[in-house]
């Protein structure tokens, strides 16, 4: 009784919630037809051959709902427009944008205009209102890849609500905007990237009048050390990104000891070089890329180790030389550790096992030599990717024929690593999705078991080894990528596999010693759109096979 009462007040609930549902706003008149004046607008300057695809959803149709046309967010309360974004639209001139087309929105917080090619704004409204002003409620402005220029800062720098402002790819230059946008002061994130900007004088000294900024990004532009100072006023940022510019010397940490809370620093692809710098004092750091940089001279990198909250650390292509240093280990939140392209030699520490956290190791291309042992990894249950390759040819990866380690890896990598038998621990991993054995010396059949383990696997590497057998096995896998070239592999071209591998983009069977035909099933690999099987004993129908299986897909 008392449960059919309880039954019986949800199912009113339910009710009364799915009335008010049904009775929420759709959009209103003002603004649906403001949308169409735009689509007009857009229309009017679009390339001929597009005009039908001109935001198709918007339509002329009074009993539709402009709320659910494609690229408008709406107040289901209010009926009123509150996100605006226009996508995938050709022009044949570079428009300005006539700003009176958006007044009508005046709840707007949201309006993406990027990669729509303008390169200016006009506004012939009403006069006292030549800004983007009407739009209070607007907090992010979307206006990359366009081709906008600094004329555009007066209107900008009236949009006084805007929170995120994003202007990357653009054509816009000079010393850094603050003058220009200084009544912008709720911004928490400034998108520069990919302009021009460079590291001269700024119209105010500091940045503290933007005290809520906490993403800043100035990557691609043609900044210079000297900006430093000026960013180190900028006290509330969590992420600061200056790769990519002209930056060199000595690693600029002093600079920036004011910026307490920063936990991004990204300085990738400029040209610092000597040692990494002490960065205790920066202690909310989390992640730091220092990637493509130090061209001249060999880095120590033990001070890293003091970065006791380090999550993501990005080495990749620097001067590291020597054995990866003990202390390492004691970097127990590091999630992603890349240190690729460097000239590391000896063993993984065996301090190595207490970085628990650890999810992404790159070793690739390094100068490892010896016996490798991937031991210290036993207990690292989060780790998901792996990948080891020396440079030298002559690293032995060591596992034992027992081991038995504690994670499931989706990406493994062991490349140039002279393995002569595939290390046993890959046959308990069952969600992988990247295998890469290319370059060893493995020999026998082709491991078409980690196909069977692994229903997940995308992409199969095999390449430049010594394998001699190919045999599917009988099962039928989404497998993508395929590359068992410049083997030793002779016989029959394997009958079913175009059956079994309907999925395959791209395969490449190259350099082996198949024989006899193509088999007929190949065609039924609809999606292939590389393949190449030269340089084996194949003859007879081969070409009429292949231009089948690749017709089809036209
Ligand atoms: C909507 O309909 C009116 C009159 O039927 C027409 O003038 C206008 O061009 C149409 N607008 C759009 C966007 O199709
Ligand atoms: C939606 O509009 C109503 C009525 O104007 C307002 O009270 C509410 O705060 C708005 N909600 C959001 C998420 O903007
Ligand atoms: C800009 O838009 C306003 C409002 O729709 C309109 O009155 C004006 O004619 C437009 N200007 C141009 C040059 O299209
Ligand atoms: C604006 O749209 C583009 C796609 O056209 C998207 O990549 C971008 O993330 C959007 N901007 C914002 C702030 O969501
Ligand atoms: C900046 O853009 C405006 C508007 O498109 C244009 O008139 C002006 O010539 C441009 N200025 C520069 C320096 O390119
Ligand atoms: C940095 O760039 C500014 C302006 O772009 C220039 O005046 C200054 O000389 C440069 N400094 C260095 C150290 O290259
Ligand atoms: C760093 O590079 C500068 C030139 O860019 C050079 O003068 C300096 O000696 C280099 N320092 C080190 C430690 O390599
Ligand atoms: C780092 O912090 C310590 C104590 O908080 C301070 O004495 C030292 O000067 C700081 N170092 C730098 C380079 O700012
Ligand atoms: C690392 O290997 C590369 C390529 O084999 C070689 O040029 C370089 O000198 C080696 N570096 C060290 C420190 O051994
Ligand atoms: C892994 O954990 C097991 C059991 O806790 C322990 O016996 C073993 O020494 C650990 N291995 C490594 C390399 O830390
Ligand atoms: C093939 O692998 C061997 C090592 O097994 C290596 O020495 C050779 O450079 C590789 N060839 C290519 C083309 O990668
Ligand atoms: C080919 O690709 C399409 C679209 O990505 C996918 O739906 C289909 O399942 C794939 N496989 C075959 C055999 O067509």
């Amino acid at each position: 009784m008392e449960w059919k009462l309880i039954l019986g007040h949800y199912l009113i609930l339910v009710i009364l919630l799915l009335g008010q549902l049904h009775g929420c706003k759709s959009c209103i008149e003002k603004e649906r037809k403001a949308l169409l004046e735009l689509k007009n607008y857009m229309i009017s300057r679009s390339v001929e051959s597009v005009f039908g695809s001109v935001l198709p959803t918007w339509n002329n149709n009074t009993k539709s709902d402009c709320c659910g046309w494609k690229g408008i967010k709406c107040n289901h309360t209010s009926g009123r427009v509150i996100g605006l974004f226009f996508a995938d639209m050709y022009f044949n001139e570079s428009p300005l944008l006539n700003l009176s087309l958006l007044h009508p929105f005046e709840e707007v917080r949201s309006l993406n205009l990027s990669g729509l090619g303008y390169n200016g704004f006009f506004d012939d409204h009403i006069e006292g209102y030549k800004s983007l002003r009407r739009l209070r409620n607007l907090e992010i402005l979307d206006l990359s890849s366009n081709s906008f220029n600094n004329t555009i800062f007066p209107f900008l720098n009236t949009a006084t609500s805007l929170t995120s402002l994003f202007l990357r790819w653009n054509f816009m230059g000079g010393a850094f905007p603050i003058k220009e946008l200084k009544d912008l002061t709720n911004l928490e994130l400034l998108d520069l990237r990919g302009n021009s900007f460079n590291s001269g004088v700024p119209g105010y000294k500091s940045l503290k009048r933007f005290k809520n900024l906490e993403i800043l990004d100035l990557s691609s532009n043609r900044i210079n050390q000297s900006i430093f100072p000026f960013l180190n006023t900028a006290t509330s940022l969590k992420s600061l990104l200056l790769g990519w510019n002209f930056m060199y010397g000595a690693f600029p940490i002093i600079e920036l000891k004011n910026l307490a809370n920063l936990e991004l620093l990204d300085l990738i692809g400029n040209g610092f070089n000597g040692s990494i710098p002490d960065l205790k004092n920066l202690t909310n750091l989390e992640a730091l890329g220092l990637a493509e940089n130090n061209p001249n001279g060999p880095i120590p990198i033990e001070v890293i180790c003091e970065m006791k909250n380090l999550r993501e650390l990005d080495l990749r292509a620097n001067y590291v030389v020597g054995q990866l240093p003990h202390c390492l280990g004691s970097l127990k939140m590091l999630k992603v550790l890349d240190l690729s392209s460097n000239q590391l030699s000896g063993n993984l520490p065996s301090s190595f096992s207490s970085l628990e956290s650890l999810e992404y190791l790159s070793l690739l291309d390094n100068n490892f030599t010896g016996l490798f042992s991937l031991n210290p990894l036993t207990n690292l249950t989060k780790l998901k990717v792996f990948k080891l390759s020396s440079t030298t040819d002559m690293v032995q990866v060591e596992t034992d024929s027992n081991w038995q380690p504690k994670f499931q890896l989706s990406v493994v990598i062991l490349r140039f690593c002279n393995l002569e038998k595939i290390p046993s621990f890959l046959v308990y991993q069952n969600n992988l999705r990247l295998v890469d054995l290319s370059s060893n010396r493995l020999s026998g059949y082709i491991p078409t078991w980690l196909l069977v383990n692994n229903p997940e696997l995308e992409v199969l590497q095999l390449r430049n080894n010594s394998f001699t057998f190919f045999q599917m096995p009988t099962i039928v896998h989404n497998l993508l990528v395929l590359d068992f070239s410049a083997n030793n592999i002779g016989g029959l071209f394997p009958d079913n596999i175009g059956r079994q591998l309907p999925n395959l983009l791209h395969m490449n069977g190259s350099n082996n010693r198949f024989q006899g035909h193509l088999s007929s099933s190949m065609g039924e690999m609809k999606n292939l759109t590389f393949l190449d099987l030269s340089y084996n004993n194949l003859s007879g129908l081969l070409f009429t096979r292949i231009s089948k299986a690749l017709s089809q897909q036209i």
